[in-house]
């Protein structure tokens, strides 16, 4: 088994091909005039590990030539982090499953999946070769109990993160509940934990993805004025779009951290041991 990875998650594969004790097939990518991808892969394995996080969509086509590249190897593709994955349904009228069209071309030429934290898990259903979901939710929180935080609270955005954010707890046996927005009038909305006070606390905001910023921005603006001691955030993929981490790093955020499932240079999460578990378990 060799590995073999996309330019911008050569990292991650390294630390992955050195947990699977194998090496890392060296790739040479460059582009035509016409700014056409091209690559040329060197020595390939009869069983291959393509790793590559769909970031944008240079590195979709990356992946898919590196299974083509790879044709008469066994391809098991790794997907630390799948872009495309939030437009998961038709949400008006004319709109494609951006997810399925990603997940069928990425089937092509691999016989399974593995995706890490996908935005949501009937994104599965759409490969067309077996595919499942590994969680990082108890290494976010491995990370949490490295900052020797007194008692911290973690914090879902929403309900609908509560079940990532109760598997980070769990880790530390921490207090969690989740944000809930009240509308006070036409122009204000208020948000604040559901059940619990964050007053004096140190509260963890952790999500699946942090993009634009805008949902942690707002929330830890939030708990400051209702006096949380200090506000920390913690994701699995940092996309970070437009600026997001120094807006949020300009909210007075203590520690803004991610995995490694998109190379930052605040990824201090390492998703290659779980990944290598997963890819070991389905031998
Ligand atoms: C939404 O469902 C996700 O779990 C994240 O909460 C969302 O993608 C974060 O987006 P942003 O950083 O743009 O607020």
């Amino acid at each position: 088994m060799k590995v073999i990875c996309t330019e911008k998650s050569q990292v991650l594969a390294t630390q992955l091909a050195r947990a699977l004790k194998t090496t890392v097939v060296d790739v040479n990518y460059s582009r035509f005039p016409d700014g056409e991808h091209y690559l040329r892969a060197g020595d390939i394995d009869d069983e291959m590990v393509i790793v590559g996080s769909v970031t944008d969509n240079d590195a979709l086509v990356q992946l898919m030539l590196l299974a083509d590249a790879c044709d008469r190897a066994e391809n098991r593709l790794v997907l630390p982090y799948m872009a495309y994955a939030r437009q998961d349904k038709r949400f008006h009228d004319g709109e494609p499953i951006s997810s399925r069209v990603v997940a069928r071309a990425l089937s092509q030429g691999v016989s399974d999946v593995i995706t890490v934290n996908i935005h949501d898990r009937t994104v599965l259903e759409s490969f067309s070769v077996p595919a499942q979901d590994i969680s990082l939710a108890p290494d976010v929180g491995a990370y949490i109990g490295t900052l020797n935080l007194k008692n911290p609270l973690i914090l879902a955005p929403d309900d609908g993160a509560m079940d990532f954010a109760g598997q980070v707890a769990k880790a530390g046996g921490w207090d969690c509940d989740h944000l809930e927005k009240t509308r006070l009038s036409g122009t204000e909305v208020k948000m604040a934990p559901k059940k619990l006070s964050a007053k004096a606390r140190s509260v963890v905001i952790v999500d699946d993805i942090i993009s634009t910023g805008g949902t942690i921005a707002t929330a830890a603006g939030m708990l400051y004025r209702e006096g949380a001691k200090d506000v920390s955030a913690a994701c699995v993929h940092g996309v970070f779009t437009g600026g997001a981490y120094a807006r949020l790093a300009a909210t007075g955020i203590r520690d803004i951290v991610c995995s490694d499932t998109i190379e930052r240079g605040c990824s201090r999460i390492p998703a290659a041991a779980r990944i290598a578990d997963a890819l070991k378990k389905r031998r």
